[in-house]
């Protein structure tokens, strides 16, 4: 089952690769939504050096331009096609160096301790094997070495999730039930999962600057106003 689950998710997220940048939420659009990254990056970011990065589930690119745009040396892995190909046509557009590869998350071919930081934003709620995928992201962490997870819970009180979104589609409908995070998991649970697989120093951050530029967006755009619980987690390999 899990190959047909992965080709499911691979298969809702090449369809929509070459729209994805445009959807809500997925780029800055707003100087509000710029101070927020701006100081959500630097907030989790590792100061005063360039770091090896990994990307992971990294889409078109979102968290490895920023990444490459702070002088880091970034791959980013994804196993849709279609995503590492926008990926890798807006990194060749913009004459920024960056590896993008087609691979699976929870299974990397990369050495062990080969990063010194592994970061993702949206990928725990849809995978198959979250555990086991962070087992694997600490393994290519050097000691010393940060994971950083960017999330959300999505908020049963803001009604069923729009149309168009993966929770609403036909790909993840025959599928739902083998993605133990789908429903989301609170900023709580995510650091005690990152304690309980072994990292240190656990932080976190609710994002509530983003949350609230995003909110004035979509009053901005005329768009239907949805809460959701956001954040970012992060933790680090013992030295
Ligand atoms: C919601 S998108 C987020 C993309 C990007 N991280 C961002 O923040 O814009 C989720 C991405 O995770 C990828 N993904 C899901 N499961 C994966 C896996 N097991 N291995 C690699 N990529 C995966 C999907 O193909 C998709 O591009």
């Amino acid at each position: 089952m899990a190959d047909v689950v992965k080709q499911q998710v691979a298969g809702h997220w090449d369809r929509r690769a070459a729209g994805f940048d445009a959807d809500f939420g997925h780029s800055i659009r707003t100087p509000a939504e710029r101070a927020a990254w701006d100081r959500i990056l630097a907030l989790v970011l590792p100061r005063g050096r360039a770091l090896d990065a990994l990307d992971v589930g990294c889409g078109t690119g979102f968290l490895s331009f920023e990444l490459v745009a702070r002088g880091h040396r970034v791959t980013g892995v994804d196993f849709a096609p279609a995503m590492i190909a926008e990926a890798r046509r807006k990194a060749a557009a913009r004459a920024v160096s960056i590896r993008f590869e087609e691979a699976d998350a929870e299974q990397l071919a990369f050495a062990p301790a080969r990063f010194d930081l592994v970061i993702s934003r949206h990928l725990l709620w849809t995978l198959a094997h979250p555990e086991a995928a962070i087992d694997e992201w600490v393994r290519v962490l050097r000691p010393g070495g940060r994971l950083v997870i960017v999330d959300g819970q999505f908020n049963a009180d803001a009604g069923p999730p729009p149309p168009g979104s993966a929770r609403t589609s036909a790909e993840y409908a025959t599928i739902g039930d083998h993605l133990p995070f789908l429903s989301g998991r609170s900023r709580e649970q995510i650091a005690a999962l990152l304690a309980a697989h072994g990292l240190i120093g656990i932080a976190s951050d609710p994002l509530l600057d983003l949350v609230a530029a995003q909110e004035q967006r979509m009053v901005d755009e005329g768009r239907e106003r949805r809460t959701h619980r956001r954040y970012v987690v992060w933790g680090e390999v013992a030295r």
